[in-house]
């Protein structure tokens, strides 16, 4: 089974357009803030496409394009603005920013209800205590909706994640081992001993490195769910735009063994910008107090 989550993030975006005018209706219009540092073509292409689903979607939206030279304390400057617009429920600082900035310093300057990336130390914690009043990851959020809307069970399951970073890594290894889904997991990472072999006991095996084609054939169990977060771009002089996307996963050789798998692009991606809107409708929802 292909898990496709265009189809399923249509789902979720549907749910959210019709929360939206109900909202709006309320006299509170969900409004999404995206600021980006720099020129990075991906990350253009990811805040771009979150404003137009904004759009989409009836929410208010502003896009925040700085230059790569941008200090530091200007880009707090811009959050504080933020932080102080009513008209604005979720703040998303396009990561990585320009190497220059202090990342860590910029997410603790976010408001906490308004950070719907869910990397503010308040939310990372509400998160380990599962309260479902912060805010989680879009990504692994977007995973794990993935699983449900497919009808993929986790109750019980071995699985293991690759990777271990705070955007998908560790949180997506806390929802897995939630009281919600149950599953039994390991957080494997480059420094990890016999890799494959470890990737090989998982029931439902997380890729999540941003390395081209690390999981192969071999370090998969037959049946097993495969979940690709990895977004690559590689060289590909036959394409128009001189690249095309690849995931963490050898997806040809791969595929053929899994119960089911997500494709990139297609798969895991669509579903982190739903959940995005969902996390900017839930600050919208918590500030006005419904
Ligand atoms: N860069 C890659 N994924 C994300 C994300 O979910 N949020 C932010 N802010 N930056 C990202």
């Amino acid at each position: 089974m292909i898990l496709d989550g265009k189809s399923a993030a249509a789902d979720v975006l549907d749910e959210c357009r019709t929360a939206a005018a109900v909202l709006t209706a309320a006299g509170v219009t969900p409004g999404l803030a995206v600021v980006l540092v720099g020129e990075d073509p991906a990350s253009q292409v990811y805040v771009s496409s979150k404003v137009r689903t904004c759009g989409e979607l009836g929410f208010h939206s502003r896009k925040i394009v700085l230059p790569v030279a941008t200090t530091q304390a200007e880009l707090l400057a811009v959050v504080a603005e933020l932080n102080a617009d009513p008209a604005i429920h979720g703040i998303l600082v396009q990561s990585p920013p320009p190497p220059h900035i202090n990342e860590e310093e910029i997410i603790r300057a976010i408001d906490p209800r308004k950070d719907v990336d869910g990397f503010h130390p308040e939310n990372v914690a509400k998160l380990v205590l599962e309260d479902p009043s912060g805010f989680i990851p879009c990504t692994p959020a977007g995973c794990m909706k993935l699983l449900e809307i497919s009808g993929i069970p986790t109750q019980g399951a071995g699985a293991v994640v690759i990777g271990r970073s705070m955007i998908v890594g560790k949180p997506m290894a806390l929802l897995l081992v939630s009281k919600r889904a149950n599953a039994t997991v390991t957080i494997a990472h480059s420094r990890s001993r016999d890799l494959p072999a470890i990737c090989r006991g998982a029931d439902i095996l997380v890729a999540a490195v941003g390395r081209p084609n690390m999981v192969r054939a071999d370090w998969v169990k037959p049946g097993a769910v495969v979940i690709d977060v990895g977004i690559n771009r590689i060289a590909d002089p036959t394409r128009k735009s001189g690249y095309r996307l690849t995931g963490d996963v050898a997806f040809d050789e791969v595929a053929p063994l899994c119960s089911a798998i997500t494709p990139v692009p297609g798969g895991v991606g669509p579903m982190t910008i739903a959940m995005l809107m969902k996390n900017t409708l839930q600050a919208a929802r918590q500030t006005a107090g419904l």
